[in-house]
């Protein structure tokens, strides 16, 4: 009988994934397109309109036989429709592993202090450094090496001077308490293994007024055993999911009130689905 994978091979297992995703893009000469060296980060080009999943949820080929996994069932350029995109480079497109836009629910300030929970390549950081502006500060944090190193080269390549990445898990943030303004997130928390624990930390770094507002797969009914159990459906983004009352309530009992959550179900009718959720810090 399988054994119950802890919390630390869960983190390991996650990063490994993560870490070869990354790596073509890290290694590859800027020059070079993902898709000519045979793997692709992003579901379909920004014209593709064909994006869609199956029966079981799986995408369908709309990128010809490029391997999509289930982290990218939702065209990432559908996604970031109507943000400022324009000017990020493939190395920040192409490692955008999200599944909505944090940025576009947060409302950011110019001068705020905003930290990314699982930052990945950067594309939200990047879009919250402009909202924030100059006088404004962006802090990432990642477990992936790889994602970091990744992240680090696109703030030269972007030329961004107010955003910073750490390495280190959401779990034990390396950030200052009270030192934030606006947490953000995009499809990473489902991952972690103690969730409550990503909660409480949260709420450590905000400030009195400060405010969590986080993109997440959930599960709007029971998920089933076999992907509940499957390791590398934890990897997509799926298996590591809560129900979503579930995941309000972790969010309640880190100490945060007025939490909304907005889903939108991925039209396979297992009841998985992108959440926007926002919640307070008194
Ligand atoms: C699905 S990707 C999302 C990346 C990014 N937010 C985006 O939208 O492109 C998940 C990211 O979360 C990171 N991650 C997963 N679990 C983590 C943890 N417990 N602590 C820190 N980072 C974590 C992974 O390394 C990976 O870069």
């Amino acid at each position: 009988m399988a054994t119950t994978p802890t919390g630390d091979e869960i983190r390991q297992s996650v990063a490994a994934a993560y870490a070869s995703r990354v790596r073509p893009v890290l290694e590859r000469p800027d020059t070079i397109p993902l898709t000519l060296i045979g793997s692709s980060a992003s579901c379909c080009g920004p014209d593709d309109e064909s994006c869609a999943v199956d029966a079981e949820g799986n995408a369908t080929s709309c990128c010809g036989d490029t391997v999509i996994d289930e982290t990218q069932i939702t065209n990432i350029a559908k996604l970031y429709a109507g943000a400022d995109t324009a000017d990020l480079p493939a190395s920040v497109m192409d490692v955008a592993f999200g599944c909505g836009n944090p940025t576009a629910i947060a409302a950011l300030q110019p001068g705020e202090t905003v930290l990314d929970l699982g930052s990945g390549g950067g594309i939200d950081c990047f879009l919250a450094a402009k909202m924030v502006g100059p006088e404004g500060r962006v802090y990432g944090v990642d477990m992936t090496p790889e994602m970091i190193a990744l992240s680090r080269k696109n703030t030269e390549k972007v030329g961004a001077t107010n955003v910073e990445f750490r390495l280190g898990e959401i779990e034990h943030l390396p950030i200052d308490s009270a030192s934030v303004d606006v947490i953000i997130s995009n499809c990473v928390i489902n991952l972690s293994p103690d969730k409550a624990q990503v909660f409480r930390e949260a709420f450590r770094v905000l400030r009195p007024g400060g405010r969590l507002q986080v993109s997440d797969m959930v599960w709007t009914k029971s998920a089933p055993d076999e992907v509940k159990n499957d390791m590398e459906k934890w990897a997509g983004c799926i298996a590591g999911a809560l129900l979503e009352s579930d995941y309000l309530g972790k969010i309640a009992a880190a100490g945060f009130h007025d939490i909304t959550s907005v889903t939108s179900e991925y039209p396979d009718g297992r009841g998985i689905a992108s959440a926007a959720i926002v919640a307070f810090k008194r």
